[in-house]
């Protein structure tokens, strides 16, 4: 499902972009570590500001960034016009890789969710194919919102979301042991638990 107005005006706006910047990227690499010279992939890029964060602070070597919304991905195009060698900006959906950008089994070394698998219906699809594009010994670096944000008057009255089958924090790390990705104790949740930070590798 599409950003609304609303949503777009607030992931993009300065603030929201330097608690990406200087909280959240920072509390994923705490929890992850870097990926240095990676081959990584980042599920819902929206206009490319996380694509950014993974060249800049994890130090990834490429980066293919799929988003649904051609908007975005123009946007995103346009933002990263000076890592055009490294950058790839494909419009498709996270639910299947392989018709969005090609995407072979482990065909990646790290996959970055940030905040959009609560964006999509068949949720557990998406899940399903990061583990499948990532190599053993890959990692799936996660920012995602819980069903308790998604419940908050604020967030169903001015925002947009699936509204069925939405999922806890626990209920989203179990899914990822499902196909085989570990968690561990990598993960926290913030703002009390409407917010889910982890990283997952796959064995
Ligand atoms: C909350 S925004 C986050 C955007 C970006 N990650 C950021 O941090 O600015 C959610 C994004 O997910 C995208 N999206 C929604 N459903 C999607 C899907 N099935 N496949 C890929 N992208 C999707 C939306 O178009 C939107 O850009």
């Amino acid at each position: 499902m599409l950003m609304n107005r609303v949503e777009t005006v607030l992931v993009t706006s300065p603030a929201n972009r330097a608690f990406q910047r200087c909280v959240e990227a920072p509390m994923l690499r705490r929890l992850g570590g870097r990926t240095p010279g990676a081959r990584a992939l980042e599920i819902g890029c929206g206009s490319g500001y996380g694509t950014k964060l993974i060249i800049d602070q994890f130090g990834a070597a490429t980066v293919d960034a799929v988003d649904l919304d051609p908007a975005m991905v123009t946007r995103a195009r346009r933002r990263l016009r000076r890592y055009a060698d490294q950058v790839r900006v494909v419009q498709g959906s996270a639910d299947d890789l392989q018709a969005a950008l090609g995407a072979g089994d482990a065909a990646y070394d790290a996959v970055f969710d940030f905040g959009i698998i609560h964006h999509i219906t068949n949720w557990r699809d998406a899940v399903a194919e990061v583990a499948r594009v990532l190599r053993p010994g890959g990692r799936f670096f996660f920012l995602e919102v819980t069903a308790a944000a998604l419940a908050r008057p604020s967030y169903r009255r001015l925002l947009d979301h699936p509204t069925e089958d939405r999922f806890t924090a626990r209920q989203f790390l179990a899914e990822l042991t499902d196909p085989g990705l570990d968690p561990a104790d990598n993960w926290r949740t913030y703002v009390g638990s409407d917010y889910l930070a982890g990283v997952a590798q796959k064995p």
